[in-house]
């Protein structure tokens, strides 16, 4: 459906040829010339935008858009004048006008403006949309957990929610649920009506991401036809969430340190600061105070969101939650699915019960989902694990690619093309040892052998001798081996 736009001027040609570039551009143009008009235009045929002149015959623009709310009229307003009065123009945009332009009209800026604010009110209303599945308890998100740990955890989350602080840190290893978290904090505060914006610091390119925070004032760059509005802003109300904190640049940083100080915000190029009443809920999977020994993290700035800190325990440390998590991801995908599994195999439960889950809750669901998508009994076998010794699952993985979650979680393996299969490592910011890592595959290729140096070294792709030189040089004793093996 093509976005309606009312035009609401006196001038006749004026409405005449807006309209026609305003079809041209792929919008259903409707026209009204006074306010009366205008009223019940917006009653009648409830426009998306409106384009809205000042000086009317029967009355002042600016009192028809104060008149707005009344139509149930939630939609942009751009202002049109051609004799702009800076009170009119204040009060336009207090009252909420998106922004204005005068006449004679630029088209490219209008352009610009229109395709900005029609965004921008999607994305508003997108926003509604989520916040009311979420109430009408569709997408609710459930935090699932009854160890000590978890309880400890959800009960300090409330209570967080619940705070008047503008500043949260969350902090746990990948996968702990910090997604999860941010969302119940947002909608057990009392700003659960505002919205809810997230943001992944590190999937914003460094040179876009202060003007998406932040907004930025017509002209502030070349690019910078129209006003634009930035995160902060559309996060007015609410809470923003700024995932991966760590990737931050320092100056912005530094910005947004202000802003958490002042409650305000700039937009580039802008000379006021604009009041914005949002919540920051941070999150970062990197040890944020080795960052800012690094020199890579304000240190102010640390503090500054440690005032409310959250650790997100990682899985191995609450393994008692494992089967409560089994079973809840279990009913999940066989929603999902329409599958009918039952549960898992106490051979795979103890096998659960022993790995040690360095992708979290995160690498415990996507085991369970491609184990499900494997298995036809109704049970989960140990053999469908992506970690068991003799695991069905190398293939399956490889055929049953997990987009959102490839990249993250330690434990899933990508095929060469020599039709071996490499895990897909990430290194973490505090570095690794390669030493380190040669040892424990030794150490699990032969668990997986039995202590068999030839099929261990085949597992692995090296001779023999390699592997003797190995277990010599990492000092793999036979009684090591055992202690290896769970
Ligand atoms: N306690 C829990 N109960 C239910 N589901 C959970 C729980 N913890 C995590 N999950 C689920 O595990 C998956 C990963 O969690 P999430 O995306 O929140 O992790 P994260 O900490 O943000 O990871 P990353 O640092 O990689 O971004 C999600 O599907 C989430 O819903
Ligand atoms: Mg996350």
């Amino acid at each position: 459906m093509k976005p309606r736009i009312l035009i609401i001027d006196d001038e006749k040609l004026l409405r005449w040829s807006l309209a026609r570039k305003l079809e041209e551009w792929g919008y259903d143009p409707a026209q009204a010339a006074t306010c009366a008009e205008a009223t019940e235009k917006f009653h009648s045929d409830p426009p998306d935008l409106a384009l809205l002149d000042i000086k009317l015959p029967d009355g002042n623009g600016v009192e028809l858009l104060r008149q707005l709310p009344k139509e149930d009229f939630s939609g942009p307003v751009i202002m049109i004048t051609a004799d702009p009065q800076v009170e009119d123009v204040k009060t336009a945009l207090r009252l909420g006008a998106y922004d204005y332009l005068c006449k004679p009209v630029n088209l490219d800026e209008l352009r610009l403006t229109i395709g900005n604010a029609l965004e921008a009110s999607q994305l508003r209303a997108q926003v509604a949309n989520l916040r009311d599945q979420a109430q009408r308890g569709m997408e609710r998100p459930e935090f699932i957990g009854k160890s000590p740990a978890a309880r400890q955890l959800i009960e300090f989350v409330l209570r967080a929610a619940a705070s008047p602080a503008n500043a949260l840190l969350l902090q746990g290893e990948s996968g702990t649920g910090k997604d999860l978290i941010a969302r119940i904090l947002h909608q057990e505060s009392p700003r659960r009506d505002g919205p809810y914006v997230p943001v992944n610091c590190s999937a914003i390119p460094e040179n876009l991401l202060e003007a998406e925070l932040f907004g930025h004032e017509k002209g502030a760059f070349t690019d910078a036809k129209a006003m634009k509005k930035g995160l902060f802003e559309i996060a007015a109300g609410g809470t923003i969430f700024l995932d991966e904190i760590g990737e931050l640049p320092l100056a912005l940083q530094s910005k947004l340190l202000r802003t958490l100080e002042d409650q305000s915000i700039r937009r580039l190029g802008g000379v006021r600061d604009i009041r914005v009443d949002v919540r920051v809920v941070a999150a970062s999977n990197r040890n944020l105070e080795d960052e800012v020994a690094a020199g890579r993290f304000r240190q102010d700035l640390y503090y500054r969101l440690m005032v409310i800190p959250v650790f997100i325990p990682p899985l191995r440390s609450h393994k008692e939650d494992i089967p409560i998590l089994t079973a809840f991801f279990i009913e999940q995908f066989n929603r999902r699915f329409g599958k009918h599994i039952e549960g898992v195999t106490p051979e795979a439960a103890a096998l659960m019960e022993s790995y040690s889950w360095p992708g979290n809750v995160r690498e415990l669901r996507n085991a369970i989902q491609r184990a499900m998508i494997l298995e036809d009994t109704p049970r989960i076998q140990a053999d469908c694990l992506p970690f068991a010794p003799k695991s069905r699952l190398f293939m399956a993985a490889a055929a049953f690619p997990d987009r959102e979650d490839q990249a993250n979680t330690p434990g899933q393996w990508r095929r060469l093309p020599n039709g071996r299969f490499l895990p897909d490592l990430r290194i973490p910011a505090g570095g690794t040892s390669l030493e380190e890592i040669e040892k424990h595959l030794v150490i699990e290729a032969l668990r997986q052998t039995q202590g068999n140096q030839s099929r261990a070294a085949r597992l692995l792709d090296i001779s023999r001798d390699t592997i003797r030189y190995a277990i010599k040089k990492h000092g793999l004793q036979d009684s090591e081996r055992q202690d290896a093996n769970p």
